[in-house]
């Protein structure tokens, strides 16, 4: 499953990007909004620091606008995917853009028959919202594996599916056990995706046992590197 991060905060970016985790980055109008910065500099400065995709939603609500729109957000990078809405309008865009080969994220999904829309329309990607389901008392996830189940029985849909509104590490572990190609993840939790108490008391112990040796392992006097007299060849 590859991870995309679900901001447009350069500094979460820049700093969960440098773990080698991240495959790809989602923006939306909130997420640009809330950077209180203009979108096309931010837009550059996340494909300068992500080589992988990097979804740009347009604003505009009409094919041709959206068109205009998505070909400027396109010409930002290479590795731009314009994102459009889930409508008639965001679906003709969509056949435009991948007939032009520019690769499209169409958001908004909360529906199996939304997301065969999107795969008709030529979708790279298509983002059904979990979390905005569950919010209303609907199960996310049997969207997910709904889509994940219609699209593996017909080899001709290319549109991989991107889980979007995601509230916790569950919706991620679903999401895989049921092949989901993406996940999109808010910063916080691809950070709270590495805890777990008993890493944290397993390294406490390993740590203050490893104290009491005296020892470190880089001291050339202790890992006998210092005369050679040990072989630094590596055992498979
Ligand atoms: C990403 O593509 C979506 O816009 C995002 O995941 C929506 O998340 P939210 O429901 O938490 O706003």
């Amino acid at each position: 499953m590859r991870f995309f991060i679900d901001t447009a905060d350069i500094g979460e970016i820049r700093d969960l990007a440098a773990t080698g985790l991240v495959d790809g980055v989602t923006t939306n109008p909130s997420l640009v909004a809330k950077t209180g910065r203009d979108f096309i500099e931010v837009l550059k400065e996340i494909c300068a620091i992500v080589p992988g995709p990097v979804s740009a939603e347009v604003a505009a609500t009409d094919t041709q606008t959206m068109l205009s729109e998505g070909r400027l957000l396109a010409a930002v990078a290479k590795n731009v995917v314009i994102k459009v809405p889930l409508t008639p309008d965001g679906l003709k865009a969509c056949r435009a853009f991948t007939d032009e080969g520019t690769p499209v994220n169409v958001t908004l999904c909360f529906s199996a028959a939304q997301a065969i829309l999107a795969a008709k329309a030529g979708a790279r990607y298509v983002s059904p919202f979990v979390g905005r389901l569950d919010d209303i008392g609907a199960d996310g996830l049997d969207l997910i594996a709904d889509i994940v189940e219609i699209y593996n029985a017909y080899p001709d849909f290319t549109t991989e599916v991107l889980v979007a509104s995601v509230r916790g590490a569950a919706h991620v572990v679903e999401s895989a056990k049921m092949g989901a190609h993406v996940a999109t993840l808010p910063p916080a939790i691809l950070r709270a995706m590495f805890k777990h108490p008993l890493t944290d008391k397993g390294l406490e112990a390993f740590l203050a046992d490893w104290a009491k040796t005296g020892q470190s392992i880089l001291d050339t006097k202790t890992n006998g590197t210092a005369n050679g007299s040990k072989s630094t060849r590596r055992r498979a």
